[in-house]
């Protein structure tokens, strides 16, 4: 053996309190750590050794070199993108994944899939779905889309007598993709299963608020004829959080011919709370399903679900087969689910933060991050400096800075966000909503409180002033 591997075997214990030591210091220091890093210091590359240095030499080069640029994503202030952090229960499930190191790939490998298969179930409790929905888990909402797609995609070629995972795409016609204010990683999606981004047909969305306008959904059906479709729903936009009419959608599928999958990535988070789960009333309907779990479950990153009606299709999509990896048998192992073969097991910090925290935690976090959102949205309203873009819904505010004469240009947000970030305190990141650049606040952390709005709120008005200097 290796000598720094044998020294670090018999080290483990010394080797893993110091790791502790300073993953704790980080999470004691999160609120004080800059949200945004300015060091681009000691990023060269560095060489490989012939000889290695041992864990506690590397552990000390990574905190020397690299720990000044950790940014503190995971804390209270950090309102870019989609972000939660990590609970402390999902972090002691997290450094247990690693730890056990097993393969949730195969059932009767360990207890692993046994893991997976409850923690899905806890997870179909807490959204409120029937029992008939399958579901696993993959590294985040783009692929959880990929997989609900690759079954849709299946499901329209089985109806038109063909079979994509046996024969490939090549004698069938264009699929038809339907959605109002589908999230990039759909097109991303569309783009990796070779339907093609150009391929997705936009319906008008309501009038100044971007859920499906459903009539308009209705008429195109109609003229589809009864073509087999896939229609894409939204239960939460990035921008402004607002969800197709579910209930709507779900009297069209009575009607007309389609395949319903519904992004839930961060919005399914509603059916947490008695306050908004009437959003998710219709979601019965959906033949596949996404939700993020290192969004608003608060899990660290790697980590989402996707549930489906239609496990066959899932298999003929994903089947896997080679005699070592086992039998396709009526209760098929996760290596035939998804686009994995070995998988890690990213479901037991989930599992531990359902656990620890049960429903009532996450109807707390979600309430509290929407009320937080009400907060900020009322300051802007209020404010001579910033101007809302849209109503605020649930979680997400979407605003801009008020210039008097003009609205601010894509540019200009992004010479504003640059000081906004900058600061280090709050983290914010741009968009453009219905065409006009705006900024968007995201607050899905469950350490985020009301002193920490009041500070990004300062920060937001310290950088209004500098800008207009
Ligand atoms: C609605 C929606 N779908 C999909 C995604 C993609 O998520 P991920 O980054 O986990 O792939 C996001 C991310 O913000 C999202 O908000």
């Amino acid at each position: 053996m290796d000598k720094y591997l044998k020294s670090d075997l018999e080290n483990i214990n010394e080797l893993l309190e110091k790791v502790k030591n300073n993953a704790c210091t980080f999470l004691k220091d999160i609120d004080e750590i800059p949200t945004f890093s300015k060091d681009s210091k000691g990023y060269n590359n560095s060489q490989l050794n012939q000889e290695g240095l041992g864990g506690e030499k590397a552990l000390e080069e990574f905190i020397e070199r690299f720990y000044k640029g950790i940014v503190s994503s995971a804390g209270a202030k950090y309102f870019g993108f989609v972000t939660g952090g990590s609970t402390p229960a999902a972090l002691m499930g997290d450094w247990l994944v690693s730890a056990f190191d097993q393969n949730a790939s195969g059932r009767d490998n360990s207890s692993g899939t046994k893991i997976e298969e409850e923690t899905i179930n806890l997870l179909k409790q807490l959204f409120g779905l029937p029992q008939e929905y399958s579901g696993a888990f993959v590294t985040g909402a783009t692929m959880a889309n990929f997989v609900g797609l690759a079954i849709g995609r299946q499901w329209v070629a089985n109806e038109l007598g063909f079979d994509i995972a046996k024969n490939g795409m090549y004698n069938l016609p264009p699929i038809k993709i339907i959605s109002a204010a589908p999230h990039s990683s759909i097109l991303k999606s569309l783009s990796m299963l070779g339907m093609g981004r150009d391929n997705m047909h936009y319906i008008p969305s309501i009038n100044g608020r971007e859920a499906i306008d459903i009539k308009a959904l209705e008429n195109y059906l109609k003229q589809n004829n009864g073509t087999p479709c896939i229609v894409v729903a939204s239960a939460g936009t990035v921008n402004t959080v607002d969800f197709d009419d579910l209930k709507q959608i779900r009297e069209l599928k009575k009607k007309y011919n389609f395949f319903l999958h519904v992004d839930a990535a961060f919005g399914g988070f509603a059916a947490c709370s008695p306050k908004y789960k009437k959003l998710m009333e219709g979601i019965d309907a959906a033949d596949s399903i996404t939700v993020d779990a290192h969004k608003w479950l608060n899990v660290p990153y790697d980590s989402a679900m996707q549930f489906t009606k239609h496990t066959k299709l899932q298999i003929q999509v994903f089947q896997n087969n080679a005699i070592y990896l086992g039998e396709l048998s009526e209760n098929p192992d996760f290596v035939h689910l998804t686009p994995e073969n070995s998988r890690r097991l990213r479901a037991l910090p989930a599992w531990f933060t359902l656990k620890a925290y049960g429903s009532n935690g996450y109807q707390e976090v979600v309430e509290r991050n929407c009320s937080l959102a009400e907060v900020l949205s009322k300051k802007i309203e209020e404010s001579k400096n910033f101007k809302l873009l849209a109503d605020t819904r649930l979680n997400v505010v979407c605003f801009t800075i008020n210039l008097g004469d003009h609205s601010a240009t894509l540019e200009e947000i992004q010479q504003f966000l640059k000081i906004v970030n900058e600061d280090g305190r709050a983290f914010f990141t741009q968009t453009v909503y219905k065409g006009t650049p705006g900024i968007r606040a995201a607050i899905s952390n469950w350490r985020t409180e009301e002193k920490d709005m009041e500070i990004a709120w300062e920060v937001l008005n310290k950088a209004y002033k500098f800008y207009l200097r």
